[in-house]
């Protein structure tokens, strides 16, 4: 008899009698502000809503400024636009990231540069960022991804050094903190995202944090066709009769979120610091449980992660300890085994299939070097390479949302399966 979920036994959770908890989480709250946004007749630009959540998210990441758009793609944009960072300009990120990290880089026409991640948090590695560094590098954008902070001591120091901007792809990591500060307050400017999967969201929307005026001024006007905000100050009214198309300063398109969106979204972020802080618990719980099993290695959280944000919950896989099991098979195994999806890492950008600047000549072919610059393939990622096709095990962060004994069964399926790996090799 066949004992693993994979090959037809018994799966350790059977999800139609205990579901995992629900990804979005939403109530009446929800219903009431949506339809009051309906009745308002106020759906869009500067509305109500959309000025009460941009205060709210400004004050609980602890920024002076946040702009909403419309998602966590085009505040990349806006971040790299407000840096002034176009072409000749040359910009360091991780290999390891969603395309659009890399993609709006080539939207400003500026030159993506790939660099490695550190094996044991799956982040920028920052001595990869200084050897990357020439004096067209204008900025660096660490990702904090999944449940890790990239070490933002290092990567200022080094911005520092050179005079480099620091955006802070924080798409995974709202209310993440680094030593007491949180994530998109402590580079130059922090860009979310509120899709869909995401631990804050409205379906879709983004956002963008800032402590500096003149940035935040550029942000707004970037995400408003160009027009010039008069008032900064997001607790005063920001009717459209405030903005002067004289006053236009920015060339820009329409980046803008939707009032039903920034009305899910305080809902939302009155959730959030407690399903953070549930998370967070588990998180430490089941990373305390895995340490202790063989052939699994929890991510590193350093010390100065005073507070973890989870997109995903992830960890390292040695397959040398499952009878040389691959990975694939075993995240299929456990897929198979607890009932929900188990991914790998996000594709390294120099392999991804969604990430292709050389399809597109007639926009990304400014010049013979820019286009041999642009080529993904000329980048060298062997640790990103090894996380993707040998290590990565990802489960989103909705299983860290319920109890642990729900910990305590990722443990049993894992161990279920080493004990029987040799069942579906
Ligand atoms: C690291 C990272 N950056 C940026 C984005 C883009 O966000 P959006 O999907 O809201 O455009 C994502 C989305 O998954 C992401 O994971």
């Amino acid at each position: 008899m066949k004992t693993l979920a994979l090959s037809g036994g018994k799966p350790i959770r059977d999800t139609e009698v205990s579901p995992w908890p629900k990804w979005p989480v939403w109530d009446h709250n929800e219903e009431k502000a949506l339809i009051e946004t309906l009745h308002s007749g106020v759906w869009s630009y500067n509305g109500p809503k959309e000025v009460e959540f941009d205060r709210l998210f400004a004050e609980y990441t602890g920024v002076k400024y946040a702009i909403s758009a419309a998602n966590g793609t085009v505040t990349l944009q806006m971040a790299l636009e407000a840096c002034g960072i176009g072409v000749g300009d040359e910009v360091i990120l991780p290999g390891l990231t969603w395309q659009a990290t890399a993609a709006t880089i080539l939207d400003v026409n500026a030159t993506p540069i790939m660099v490695d991640v550190c094996e044991d948090n799956w982040c920028i590695d920052p001595k990869a960022v200084e050897k990357a560094i020439t004096p067209r590098t204008k900025a660096i954008i660490p990702v904090h991804l999944y449940g890790s902070f990239s070490d933002m001591d290092e990567i200022l120091k080094i911005a520092r050094k050179h005079n480099l901007y620091v955006i802070e792809d924080c798409a995974h990591k709202h209310g993440g903190e680094w030593n007491g500060k949180k994530a998109g307050s402590i580079g130059d400017i922090g860009s979310f995202s509120f899709q869909l999967s995401k631990i804050l969201t409205a379906g879709e929307g983004g956002i963008v944090t800032t402590n500096n005026f003149e940035m935040a001024e550029k942000l707004d006007a970037l995400r408003n066709c160009g027009r010039r905000p008069i008032i900064m100050d997001s607790s005063i009214d920001k009717g459209a009769g405030q903005y002067s198309d004289q006053g236009n300063f920015i060339q820009s398109g329409n980046f803008r979120i939707t009032e039903f969106q920034a009305a899910i979204l305080i809902e939302g972020l009155k959730r959030m610091p407690e399903q953070n802080r549930v998370r967070d618990e588990n998180g430490i719980y089941l990373n305390s449980l895995l340490a202790s099993v063989p052939g699994v290695k929890p991510m590193k959280r350093d010390k100065r992660e005073t507070k973890e944000a989870y997109f995903n919950f992830a960890f390292r896989y040695n397959k040398t300890y499952f009878k040389n099991l691959p990975v694939k098979k075993f995240r299929d195994a456990l897929t198979a085994e607890i009932g929900i999806e188990v991914a790998p890492s996000y594709i390294p950008l120099n392999k991804c299939s969604l990430y292709v600047p050389l399809t597109k000549p007639a926009r990304y072919k400014l010049n013979d070097q820019y286009w041999s610059e642009i080529d993904p393939k000329r980048f060298n990622l062997p640790v990103s390479d090894r996380i993707y096709f040998e290590e990565s095990v990802c489960i989103h962060h909705k299983i860290l949302m319920g109890t642990k004994t729900d910990m305590d069964m990722i443990v049993a399926a894992i161990r279920k399966i080493y004990d029987n790996a040799s069942e579906i090799l």
